[in-house]
């Protein structure tokens, strides 16, 4: 047989406690544990294909060719599961968002868990979670967690063999919402994998990485008992946290824009008001806005009442990545 094909599809994930640098930026093995929840309705559908009459790997997205960066950094992850099995052959990937790239939506976390998923299938590889996870964190950090649904923890491990993400409770658990107030669509300047090595230059990094078990015992707890006032207190210090090593780095890293800000105050406002909502940050200016069901359209609402906030989406807790 010449032609092997396997189809995947993954969900990005919001982080609660974010990952933000690296203890080995080549292994991305991280320097602190993280705590995310996969966000459902949101996806990355992946097809591989090795293919022996191919001269080299090939990658489209969205029907389209993009830059050869994006293919490089995809072979180099096809070459880990080629290793694996023994394999030479080279691939083709398609891949699908129903989402925009490159706005702070983790869209490598959804790309990378569809490309684990999908090239070990066609690969024929029969690799278990733990192993899936660990493998999707070598080409995305975040998309070890976007192996599974639901609120997941991704624990840093002693070694890079230990690091490697497990379910912490499932989808149903609890039905919050991440309203997602798009602030750009621009593609942004700086990426999360050169942000991870500028993290180290900031005087805040180590008190971050030190005060880390903290925030991921305070989160974990508020999640397993549905606390939210809790959970947003510390989902909010720990994206403020990371937020000002980024802009305390060298050079600084500022993804904020004056309606990040706008939202940042809003939400701040609605909270004290009485509605259960609380914001967090990723490497872009766009604001993820959780938030309990019942409180949900209000705050939605709310949301597309601001000038700044150009649309919204919506998510829910979302299932594990899965070959389809
Ligand atoms: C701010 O996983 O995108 O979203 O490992 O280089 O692909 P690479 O970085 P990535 O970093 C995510 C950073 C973050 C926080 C988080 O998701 O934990």
């Amino acid at each position: 047989m010449t032609k092997r094909t396997a189809r995947a599809v993954a969900s990005p994930n919001i982080a609660l406690i974010k990952y933000w640098g690296n203890r080995d930026h080549n292994l991305r093995w991280p320097s602190n544990g993280s705590i995310s929840l996969t966000l459902g309705g949101l996806e990355t559908r992946t097809t591989v294909t090795f293919d022996e009459t191919l001269p080299s790997d090939r990658l489209t997205f969205d029907g389209l060719t993009p830059p050869n960066s994006a293919l490089l950094r995809v072979s180099e992850h096809l070459d880990r599961i080629r290793r694996i099995a023994g394999i030479h052959t080279p691939a083709h990937v398609e891949s699908q968002n129903n989402f925009p790239a490159g706005v702070g939506i983790a869209s490598s976390a959804s790309a990378f868990a569809a490309l684990t998923l999908a090239g070990t299938a066609a690969a024929d590889l029969s690799l278990n979670p733990k192993e899936l996870s660990r493998l999707a964190r070598l080409g995305s950090g975040s998309a070890c967690r976007s192996i599974f649904g639901g609120y997941v923890e991704w624990h840093a491990g002693e070694t890079d063999a230990d690091s490697y993400a497990e379910p912490l409770a499932p989808p149903e658990h609890w039905d919050l919402i991440d309203l997602i107030a798009v602030i750009s669509r621009e593609h942004k300047g700086v990426g999360s994998t050169q942000g991870h090595t500028l993290a180290d230059t900031s005087p805040l990094q180590s008190a971050r990485v030190a005060d880390a078990p903290r925030r991921l015992n305070i989160c974990r707890d508020a999640l397993l008992h549905r606390d939210f006032p809790t959970l947003a207190s510390i989902v909010e210090q720990d994206s403020n946290l990371m937020h000002a090593v980024m802009f305390t780095s060298t050079p600084a890293l500022i993804y904020w824009s004056p309606a990040t800000i706008e939202v940042i105050h809003a939400v701040t406002t609605w909270r004290a008001e009485g509605l259960d909502v609380c914001y967090t940050i990723d490497a872009g200016p766009n604001v993820h806005c959780l938030c309990r069901k019942q409180h949900a359209d209000q705050v939605e609402e709310r949301l597309g009442d601001l000038p700044g906030v150009i649309d919204l989406l919506r998510a829910h807790p979302g299932g594990p990545a899965s070959v389809i």
